[in-house]
């Protein structure tokens, strides 16, 4: 898993072939591993494969994502409880989706902003949502053009600063890069988020991973979902892909005491060593 955390970026730009039988039932065999994937809060995610563009084949109903993805040729979406913790839940769970996926060479992209939630409608009940989609397929050879402007707006490949995001014991004291964790913090660095706008922040203090979402002002509240707690799911996913490839057991837990003003406290991971 770790390679795909290196590998992964977005792939808003298709190739023309289909998806191959094998790859599609390759798919749903990912699909099942991550239904029954324990998450951090405890939400079941439920998901859903089109192996076409359409929502609904027979009424040509095209799943909509206004331009932003070039002739894709199938989509996974999922839905959650529309809470904080569900959406972590699902930012843990599809993020660990798209990864194996990204292991089996597939392109993939999350889509939380631009695409049409009117189209999964009929899927959810009351309390639930859609909150985010990827198409899933062959990544072009040629990224389009308007991929290239999607990902310069955004700075797509660029990341803040390690020393501006990680933090020894508190948040007055950059972590050192040369820290025996550097590299699982590494793992949640090159992970993406929403717009890029890396919403994580961490303490190390000992043993203690303590995780913080340093909200972006505005972003986001036009949506009906909390964008942010999907990318601290996905921080998570990562942190923890780390410690699983090395063998070291974790536990998650939400300690008391720990809000800071400007930073959401969200929970914390301890290693059991300790
Ligand atoms: C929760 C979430 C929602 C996203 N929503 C969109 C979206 O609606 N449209 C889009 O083009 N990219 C979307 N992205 C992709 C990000 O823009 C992308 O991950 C980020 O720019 C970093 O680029 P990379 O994934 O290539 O590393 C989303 C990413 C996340 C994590």
């Amino acid at each position: 898993m770790i390679e795909a955390i290196r590998k992964r970026k977005s792939i808003r730009s298709y190739g023309k072939k289909k998806l191959s039988e094998s790859t599609q039932q390759h798919i749903i065999k990912v699909i099942d591993e991550v239904k029954v994937l324990k998450s951090p809060f405890g939400h079941t995610i439920t998901l859903f494969f089109y192996d076409s563009p359409y929502v609904d084949e027979g009424q040509k109903i095209k799943i909509g994502t206004y331009g932003f993805i070039k002739s894709p040729k199938a989509f996974i979406a999922g839905k959650i409880e529309n809470s904080f913790e569900g959406l972590m839940d699902y930012g843990f769970l599809f993020e660990h989706l798209i990864l194996r996926l990204t292991e089996f060479g597939l392109g993939t992209v999350w889509l939380g902003g631009t695409f049409n939630r009117h189209d999964f409608k009929g899927l959810i009940e009351k309390g639930e949502i859609v909150p985010a989609i990827t198409p899933v397929g062959y990544a072009s050879k040629k990224a389009s053009f308007r991929e290239g402007i999607i990902r310069k707006r955004i700075s797509a490949d660029a990341r803040i600063k390690f020393s501006e995001l990680f933090f020894d014991h508190d948040f007055l004291h950059p972590l050192s890069e040369d820290h025996p964790y550097a590299s699982y913090l590494n793992f949640v660095r090159i992970g993406p988020s929403a717009s890029n706008k890396q919403p994580w922040r961490i303490i190390v203090e000992n043993q203690m991973f303590h995780l913080y979402l340093k909200r972006t002002p505005k972003y986001g509240l036009n949506l009906r979902y909390d964008i942010q707690a999907i990318d601290m799911g996905i921080a998570l996913r990562h942190l923890t892909i780390g410690l699983e490839e090395d063998q070291v057991p974790y536990t998650i837990k939400k300690l008391e005491h720990r809000e800071i003003i400007e930073y959401v406290y969200i929970t914390s991971i301890l290693l059991n060593s300790m």
